[in-house]
């Protein structure tokens, strides 16, 4: 496994796996790796001949209030983690060489719409910052194929919908969400969590389960299903963010042919902002 820190050099290889007719596999990352992560990686390595994982805590998708400068690093274990899968090449830029002219003289990728919503409403200029590091690394790396967590739902689609409307050549994997025995979603900010609230965490998850069951049960009450659920997080001791049931295709509210829901969910638990989602298929 090589790590590369500079992008000269990563063009370099790649132009030679270019000649060798090499198929490229590649899963961004913000380190801190878990078994979510490593998830994509070996789906990755299952359809793709090269596997490129990315670590770089990218500053331009966090708010001036956010974990930026106390998001986890952990790159000695990272490394391990990714050398056991066979992972080719890491690539661990500098945030000078990523954003040579600042972070303000940066050219933007903004997908509208679906980066305003939801997430993007609580979270104002981070989806901006998530497809425009996204698409500085697919233009280093030139990848094939790129992974993606269900996990971040709306991220898998503002990338889709990068990679549809700047014409870009690659497939866009979603990965199914991998989760601890108690269901909570595995996320580098559950490092955040007290003891106390490591019990308290799965409850996001039962909570969005119990909207999906309900759902499929036939109810449609949608507003009141959402309020009965934020109080439950409430007196569950989350301050909740959003709870919202979208079509999973558009993230619009859905209308009554959406057969294809997905019901997101963000509530703060002490210093860590959670977020999980569970999508339902209406038969
Ligand atoms: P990060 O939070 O490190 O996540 C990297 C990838 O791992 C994302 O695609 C995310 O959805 C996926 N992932 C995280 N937890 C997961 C879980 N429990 N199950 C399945 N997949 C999971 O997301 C980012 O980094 C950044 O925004 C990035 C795309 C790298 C751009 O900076």
């Amino acid at each position: 496994m090589q790590v590369i820190s500079d992008i000269a050099s990563l063009r370099d290889i790649r132009r030679r796996w270019q000649l060798e007719g090499k198929v490229i596999g590649f899963v961004p990352t913000m380190g801190n790796l878990h078994h979510g992560h490593l998830r994509l990686v070996k789906e990755a390595r299952e359809v793709t001949d090269i596997v490129v994982v990315s670590i770089f805590v990218n500053p331009l998708q966090f708010g001036p209030d956010e974990d930026l400068a106390a998001y986890p690093r952990t790159m000695a274990h990272d490394l391990a983690a990714l050398e056991s899968l066979g992972v080719d090449v890491v690539f661990t830029p500098q945030v000078e060489d990523i954003y040579p002219r600042g972070l303000e003289q940066q050219t933007f990728v903004e997908v509208p719409g679906i980066s305003y919503m939801i997430c993007g409403a609580s979270r104002p200029g981070h989806f901006r910052g998530v497809a425009t590091i996204v698409c500085k690394l697919f233009n280093m790396v030139q990848p094939n194929h790129a992974f993606f967590g269900e996990k971040d739902f709306q991220q898998l689609q503002v990338i889709k919908a990068m990679v549809t409307d700047l014409s870009m050549n690659l497939k866009i994997h979603g990965v199914s969400t991998v989760r601890e025995g108690d269901g909570l979603a595995m996320s580098s900010r559950n490092n955040y969590l007290t003891t106390a609230e490591r019990e308290i965490a799965p409850a996001l998850y039962r909570h969005l389960k119990s909207i999906a069951d309900a759902i499929q049960l036939g109810r449609r009450d949608f507003s009141r299903l959402i309020q009965e659920h934020k109080q439950k997080l409430l007196d569950d001791g989350f301050k909740p963010d959003y709870i919202e049931i979208r079509s999973a295709e558009s993230l619009l509210h859905p209308s009554h042919e959406d057969t294809h829901l997905v019901i997101l969910g963000a509530a703060f638990l002490g210093r860590a902002r959670l977020i999980d989602n569970i999508q339902v298929e209406l038969t």
